[in-house]
């Protein structure tokens, strides 16, 4: 083969880019011809049909028009305890959307922070003997360092207690005011300062909030209240319209009953207490935590600046917050109605996740099974961290944890399917192509074209289930695609053509690891650094590990170009004796 001739990686691409052809096939039936057809009949939800809008672009929804600028927030996390497993997963989850969107090449602003007003910060900063916002500072600082070791990719971390943002805050009081929607009052009632919400007396159970939290009693004071009532009606008619703001179903059931059964007006001030954003105009009040805790996601955006060309024009509304099944009530009811009242466009959507519980018990630190992400990230790795944490669960659902499920998983689909397969794939290249991606290739065969198919159809599927925040599917379409390329290569058995047919050998080397390109380009979100290690066994170049460079012609991998000798990706973990009852 003419192929053969070419000795050096340059030359080889040079060659490939003159005929614009891949090495495996006659210019006639081209891999991504054979490709395209075949993912136009596996995905429910389409890209736009010019290629050109492609590179742009994940499959669009009802939601989301899958090009445009996209803000993704995660809740700020209150500064009264250290980080746990509840705010990686949150983090985590949103990480993995955030950079899906920019590898399909959208303009992403992700956005992450801490929320450190209210009663439970300010109390929890007198018990441990500081001043608030010594106390704020520190602990934010924890939250930040988490992110930074799980390697989550936020472009801000905006904190409450930040001059603008309580700016900000008042700007909306002061709208809100203005329109209307506020009006002085006095209230007396349930209060539980662990989940800063105000209970009726018709939610307590046993004496408790629903969510088990105690309460206490808030002694007749004065107070300012949003005009929640008016909103009824436009709330569940806004429901009605767009259906896919709230998700999951089940959840957003959940929002609907709840508004149907009578919103009243809510109280957003208080006086008993100073650690919050002073009321403007009236300084014995602070606001209510939550209003100020959710205008960060329009704060960190400069608002009140709305200016055409600023960033809140740019990327207001935001096209998803993801936030825990427990707060969806204020994001769902509270942050739509508040906006609603201030004349501003409503987010485009609002996606509730479940909570891990810890062998089968709800975590908490009374109980003492708190899971620190710390400990995992030490014991784990990162990437097997991250994987874990997204496959494990149906996003959305809640998920149960244990160490013999996080071993048992890591072994299995990565270190044995996915690093394997790799080690197996760059050995026998290494070892019998001349340390080099092999170059005289014959023709394909079915077996070749269907499994090159599947990898050109893998990411329109990873695409249409991260659009609809369905993480659990597009890590399985991940994993079933390195299980159909095992299948393949021991199918293929490699290691016995090499004896018979160094054609046919090489033919299916470079079938996988024109697969495992695919397979490495997209784990880049959920994966970052083992991706981009077995993308740089493969010689993938930095500069073409986009979504974009999946389908082109000349980004595939290169025969000809020199392999490195292959070092593991994964570790193994040892499974630990199973504690007898
Ligand atoms: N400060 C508010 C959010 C304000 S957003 C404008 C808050 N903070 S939090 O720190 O208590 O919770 C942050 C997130 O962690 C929530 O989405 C919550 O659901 C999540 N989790 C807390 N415990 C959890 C688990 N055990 N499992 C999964 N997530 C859980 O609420």
């Amino acid at each position: 083969m003419i192929l053969a001739l070419l000795s050096s990686a340059p030359a080889a691409r040079a060659f490939m880019q003159s005929r614009k052809v891949s090495p495996l096939l006659p210019p006639s039936a081209s891999l991504a011809q054979a490709a395209t057809t075949t993912h136009r009949k596996i995905a429910p939800v389409s890209f736009p049909s010019s290629s050109e809008s492609r590179l742009y672009s994940v499959p669009s929804t009802p939601f989301d028009d899958g090009k445009s600028p996209f803000e993704i927030t995660t809740p700020i996390y209150y500064v009264n305890d250290k980080p746990h497993i509840g705010h990686a997963y949150t983090s985590l989850a949103c990480d993995v959307i955030a950079r899906y969107m920019r590898h399909s090449g959208r303009d992403v602003f992700f956005l992450s922070g801490t929320d450190e007003h209210g009663q439970k910060v300010e109390t929890t900063a007198k018990n441990a003997g500081m001043d608030p916002q010594s106390f704020c500072d520190e602990v934010s600082q924890s939250f930040r360092d988490l992110l930074t070791l799980l390697n989550v990719s936020n472009d801000d971390f905006i904190r409450t207690t930040e001059s603008h943002h309580k700016e900000a805050v008042q700007h909306l009081w002061k709208t809100l005011m203005d329109k209307g929607a506020i009006y002085l009052g006095s209230y007396e009632g349930w209060y539980s300062v662990r989940d800063e919400c105000y209970y009726n007396e018709s939610e307590l159970v046993d004496g408790k909030a629903p969510t088990g939290a105690e309460v206490e009693w808030v002694k007749k004071e004065d107070s300012y209240f949003f005009k929640l009532s008016d909103y009824e009606d436009k709330l569940l008619e806004y429901y009605e319209s767009h259906p896919d703001l709230l998700a999951p179903v089940s959840r957003k059931n959940e929002v609907v009953s709840f508004v149907k059964g009578g919103l009243k007006d809510l109280s957003i001030s208080r006086t008993t207490f100073d650690w919050g954003v002073p009321v403007p105009g009236d300084d014995d009040h602070v606001m209510y935590v939550w209003i100020d805790a959710l205008t960060n996601y329009m704060s960190a955006l400069g608002y009140p600046n709305m200016e055409e060309g600023s960033k809140f024009d740019k990327y207001w509304p935001a096209s998803l917050h993801i936030v825990g099944k427990d707060i969806l009530r204020f994001h769902a009811v509270y942050w739509p109605a508040f906006l609603m009242a201030a004349g501003l466009p409503l987010p485009k959507r609002i996606f509730a996740h479940g909570w891990w519980t810890k062998d089968g018990e709800k975590i908490s630190k009374s109980l003492g099974n708190v899971i620190d992400p710390v400990d995992l990230v030490e014991t784990y790795g990162v990437d097997p961290t991250r994987f874990f944490l997204m496959a494990e669960v149906n996003f959305g659902s809640d998920g149960n944890f244990s160490d013999e499920k996080m071993i048992y998983k890591i072994n299995a689909n990565l270190s044995n399917e996915l690093g394997n397969l790799n080690q197996r794939i760059m050995t026998l290249v290494f070892k019998n192509c001349n340390k080099a991606v092999p170059v005289e290739m014959g023709e394909l065969t079915d077996e070749d074209k269907k499994i090159l198919a599947t990898a050109a159809s893998l990411r329109e599927r990873t695409g249409t289930a991260i659009s609809t925040q369905s993480i659990h599917e597009y890590v399985q379409h991940m994993v079933s695609m390195v299980w159909d390329a095992n299948k393949y290569i021991d199918v293929q058995a490699p290691w016995v053509l090499k004896k018979t047919d160094t054609e046919r050998m090489n033919t299916v080397l470079y079938v996988l690891m024109e697969v495992m390109r695919h397979v490495a380009i997209l784990y880049q979100p959920l994966m970052p650094t083992s991706s981009n290690v077995i993308l740089d066994q493969l010689g993938v170049p930095e500069n073409e590990r986009e979504f974009e460079h999946l389908e082109k012609e000349e980004c595939k991998i290169l025969p000809g170009r020199e392999v490195s000798k292959p070092k593991a990706v994964f570790p193994r973990f040892e499974v630990p004796e199973p504690v007898s009852a």
